[in-house]
């Protein structure tokens, strides 16, 4: 089976794409393969972000890698909290801040279109290969659900039946937003390599 490390310390993550990928590779978490250091994350777009932590891996330890990383771009605050989404409010990595900071900047606002967007950077040998998901939406002037994490409870998907991605089941979520249109492109393009 061949190796593969998914940059992540995320376990939901891992499990959740050792379940897609099937039995082809096997996929190793930066714990799996003693990487506790933090990886530098200091690009201007998530596309840099993604490649800067599947290198980083190759060059300190050697794997084949991918990467992903996310970021919800709002519209009216031109493109914020995008690449800064985790640490939007604050430096750490607090999601009810982050979502006060945006309710606030949004206050009276009527353009409330959105979306969230994630990367992946695959890095295998010297080849590089970027995959990207997406899922339009509109920010609520409040929280509805309890679902989810991040900006779930004030992202409405633009599909579906009016629910905030805090109000739907994983499952429902996977199915169409940023992170499992990436994944789902991932996976087709290493399940039909040779
Ligand atoms: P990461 O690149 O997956 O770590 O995502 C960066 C930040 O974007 C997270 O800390 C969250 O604030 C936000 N985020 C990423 N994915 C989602 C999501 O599916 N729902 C809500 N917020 C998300």
């Amino acid at each position: 089976m061949k190796k593969i490390v998914f940059a992540t310390n995320n376990a939901h993550k891992l499990q959740e794409l050792r379940q897609m990928i099937g039995e082809r590779y096997e996929i190793l978490g930066l714990a799996d393969i003693g990487c506790h250091e933090d990886i530098p994350e200091t690009g201007d777009f998530i596309e840099d972000n993604a490649q800067m932590k599947a290198r980083y891996v190759k060059e300190n330890y050697g794997y084949d890698c991918f990467s992903d990383d996310t970021g919800l771009d709002i519209d009216a605050l031109n493109g914020e909290p995008g690449v800064k989404s985790a640490r939007y409010a604050t430096p750490g990595h607090d999601s009810e801040a982050n979502i006060d900071k945006v309710l606030t900047k949004m206050q009276g606002v009527e353009e409330r279109t959105a979306r969230f967007r994630t990367a992946i950077a695959l890095l295998q040998g010297d080849e590089m290969h970027m995959f990207e998901g997406k899922v339009e939406g509109i920010i609520l002037t409040e929280r509805h659900g309890t679902g989810g994490f991040g900006y779930d409870s004030i992202f409405q998907p633009i599909e579906g039946d009016g629910s905030t991605f805090a109000q739907m089941s994983p499952q429902e979520k996977n199915r169409i937003s940023h992170r499992g249109r990436a994944v789902a492109q991932l996976i087709q393009f290493l399940t039909t390599q040779d």
